[in-house]
């Protein structure tokens, strides 16, 4: 489902028309839609329905707390990488016996707040960790339930180098071969409950195939571990579940990968064992758009660039991992539909401009949104839709070039709420004075 569409040829999110919500809030602005949100939610709580997995949402993907208020008042938990991102969980509401914690470098303090604050599980990625984390939990004098995080020596051909995790190469999790001599030397702890495998290859993963094998050796593992006398009782499997950027990726992109994953856990569910899933960009990344006005339409040596008033500093994915996010303006003609028609109704059309530069205002070269993209002709100060942005867009955003970020707008049917303020210039030098 998705509720950014076009209507006599301008664009809703619901019953809002954007280019109204940017006369009232300003350019740029992140765009958010609540009923997307719930609905992806409940599209991965039902595709994943067979071994009831705790679903939680990855705070790094798109970390307002408003938005994530709303995640955990539909029944989520919340995976987070870090002790701001463990804050937020609580300002938003998140129970600490539904939140996860991963990442590779966790501080002293970090950890010590998980460990305070009871959190469901800590995932950790190293010898050394596990052994930092057995001394903050003696200290508090409580047996703290924890997993490892396994380096599966697996990579998917279509993720991109920078988000692929999985790979030997990769600096996360711990080699599995390492993994049985870990549950051996800790096996009954009395501070450390070692009873859960953590695996997140990275992400977008678009097909299924890379999960089943990952699993299989992580099935491998698990019996491994358990004919040593181990006791696990969870599995973390990670998230990474592609979002539909644009036709390219298939409809049952989820569903495909879930039916597969589900088959692949069946005998653990039997065996009694407990999962968790850390999806991100699945719920969030098509929850939003980031909309943007052309500030300028210069002519290069030999193409059109179109200069936006937002730049990489508050979408970095397309210079960092060259994404493709659907740009299109919010007026289009008499389109009626889904945004991501819309490039194919241009080139019935027949007016579009070719071989456009989508840029930003921002002083480097890798500043763009797009290269040699087909767009239909833009006026300055016509507003620009950019797709795709509820993930890895706000979550990334810098105050680069003295831009102060964007403010942050959630519509619900016909109403819309400020979730979060523009920065001002005084913000920028707020820590400085
Ligand atoms: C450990 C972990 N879990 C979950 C995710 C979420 O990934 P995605 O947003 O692609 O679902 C990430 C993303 O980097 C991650 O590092």
């Amino acid at each position: 489902m998705d509720t950014f569409r076009y209507r006599a040829g301008k664009l809703y999110c619901d019953d809002l028309e954007i280019d109204g919500l940017i006369s009232q809030f300003g350019s740029p602005l992140f765009v958010y839609s609540q009923n997307n949100f719930v609905e992806n939610l409940e599209a991965v709580r039902t595709a994943f329905q067979p071994i009831a997995p705790m679903i939680c949402f990855s705070v790094k993907s798109c970390s307002n707390v408003n938005l994530l208020r709303l995640l955990v008042e539909q029944g989520a938990g919340l995976d987070v990488v870090s002790g701001g991102e463990l804050y937020r969980a609580l300002q938003a509401g998140a129970d600490p016996s539904k939140i996860v914690f991963a990442g590779v470098g966790k501080s002293v303090e970090e950890l010590e707040s998980a460990v305070e604050l009871d959190v469901f599980l800590i995932n950790v990625e190293s010898e050394d960790e596990l052994r930092r984390l057995r001394g903050i939990a003696e200290k508090h004098q409580k047996r703290v339930k924890t997993g490892i995080r396994i380096n599966p020596d697996l990579v998917d051909s279509t993720t991109h180098a920078k988000t692929a995790t999985g790979g030997r190469a990769s600096k996360f999790g711990v080699p599995s071969i390492h993994v049985p001599v870990m549950f051996e030397k800790f096996r009954n702890d009395r501070y450390i409950n070692l009873s859960a495998l953590h695996v997140h290859l990275g992400s977008p993963i678009s097909t299924e195939t890379v999960y089943v094998e990952a699993l299989r050796r992580v099935y491998n593992l698990i019996r491994e571990v358990q004919s040593m006398g181990g006791r696990l009782d969870t599995l973390d499997f990670g998230g990474g579940f592609a979002a539909h950027y644009d036709r390219s990726m298939p409809a049952d992109t989820l569903s495909r990968a879930s039916t597969a994953i589900t088959r692949e856990l069946e005998p653990l569910r039997r065996d009694g064992v407990r999962f968790i899933v850390e999806p991100g960009r699945v719920i969030s990344a098509n929850s939003g758009i980031l909309v943007a006005t052309v500030e300028y339409i210069k002519r290069g040596w030999d193409k059109t660039i179109v200069v936006l008033d937002a730049g990489m500093n508050i979408l970095i994915r397309p210079t960092l991992y060259g994404a493709k996010h659907i740009i299109w303006p919010t007026c289009f003609q008499n389109y009626y539909g889904h945004w991501q028609d819309v490039e194919n109704e241009n080139q019935r059309d027949g007016s579009a401009l070719s071989g456009v530069d989508v840029v930003g205002p921002i002083c480097e070269t890798g500043d763009y949104f797009a290269l040699n993209r087909v767009l239909p002709s833009v006026k300055q100060g016509q507003h620009i839709a950019v797709f795709s942005c509820g993930a890895y867009a706000m979550s990334m955003a810098s105050q680069y070039n003295s831009r102060p970020r964007p403010a942050e707008i959630l519509v619900t049917g016909s109403k819309s709420a400020v979730i979060r303020r523009r920065e001002s210039y005084s913000d920028l030098v707020a820590l400085e004075l």
